[in-house]
């Protein structure tokens, strides 16, 4: 069985006080949902306030990016020992990560291998743009980056204590963001966000093997809202979200929990 997973990207938004604030409004009625792997993504600025905020609670922490390096002279950088102290998920590959700051397939690879080897478990991001959903190029472009972003890495790294691939598949997520659909409005359909994560699930049993392929958590992101969430995760292909703008909502994320849980649940 694979635990249904709601993250927050909270992105470059809020300062330490309104981020403080935020958990304030959702940290007990989300605490309280069970059935879900519950992670919230804020900024590096904030991981520490929060990190003790959710001491003793079920919600977890993610970082939003990090540097391949574990030290050294990489002014602004942040890296993997660093986060490993605070957060147990990172997100690697994020579209606004490839599309501004100019992230490439190999230095994605270098990250997610990176993360690994420091216990830090990946939220690795995959989707293609506008331009090539309308070219028909969907799978082609979530083929690429998947194979580029796992190369190398053996299944046995992805674990500590490692022969069973459940244990292997935990450490890694995968969320299947197409760019178009990120703080459009305009989300995806359920159908076809079911279809490329089946895909997704294909890839990485050739990559792999089957039984990961099958155990590995993948998410929908790209305009999720407590509206239209049921949507995606009643589609047995999808674990759940990775979720932008509505994750600064603390009713609106609470919400996305809840439903979560409920049709995950029920399915079981
Ligand atoms: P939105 O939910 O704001 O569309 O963002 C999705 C996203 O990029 C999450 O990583």
């Amino acid at each position: 069985m694979r635990m249904p997973f709601v993250a927050g990207n909270w992105k470059m938004n809020t300062t330490v006080t309104e981020g403080e604030q935020l958990v304030l409004e959702m940290i007990v009625k989300l605490d309280r949902i069970e059935g879900v792997e519950k992670v919230l993504c804020p900024p590096f600025v904030s991981l520490i306030a929060i990190n003790m905020m959710l001491q003793g609670s079920s919600i977890k922490l993610g970082a939003q990016n990090m540097y391949f390096e574990t030290a050294g002279a990489y002014t602004g950088e942040i890296s993997p020992l660093m986060l490993r102290e605070l957060c147990e998920f990172v997100i690697l590959g994020h579209s606004e990560r490839r599309g501004y700051f100019g992230e490439t397939d190999e230095i994605v690879n270098k990250k997610v291998k990176a993360a690994l080897a420091n216990n830090l478990k990946p939220i690795l991001c995959v989707g293609e743009r506008l331009e090539e959903n309308e070219a028909g190029k969907t799978e082609e472009v979530v083929n690429r980056q998947v194979m580029a972003a796992l190369n190398g890495i053996e299944p046995v790294v992805l674990s500590r204590s490692s022969e069973r691939s459940e244990e292997t598949a935990k450490n890694l997520v995968i969320a299947y963001e197409p760019v178009w659909a990120i703080g459009t409005g305009k989300a995806a359909s359920g159908k076809q966000v079911a279809a490329t994560i089946q895909f997704i699930r294909d890839v990485v049993a050739k990559i792999w093997n089957k039984s990961i392929g099958q155990d590995l958590r993948i998410l929908y992101g790209g305009s999720v809202t407590s509206a239209n969430i049921v949507e995606f995760i009643s589609q047995p292909e999808v674990d759940g979200a990775l979720v932008g703008g509505a994750s600064l909502k603390a009713e609106e994320f609470v919400s996305i929990v809840k439903q979560t849980a409920e049709i995950k649940g029920r399915k079981k």
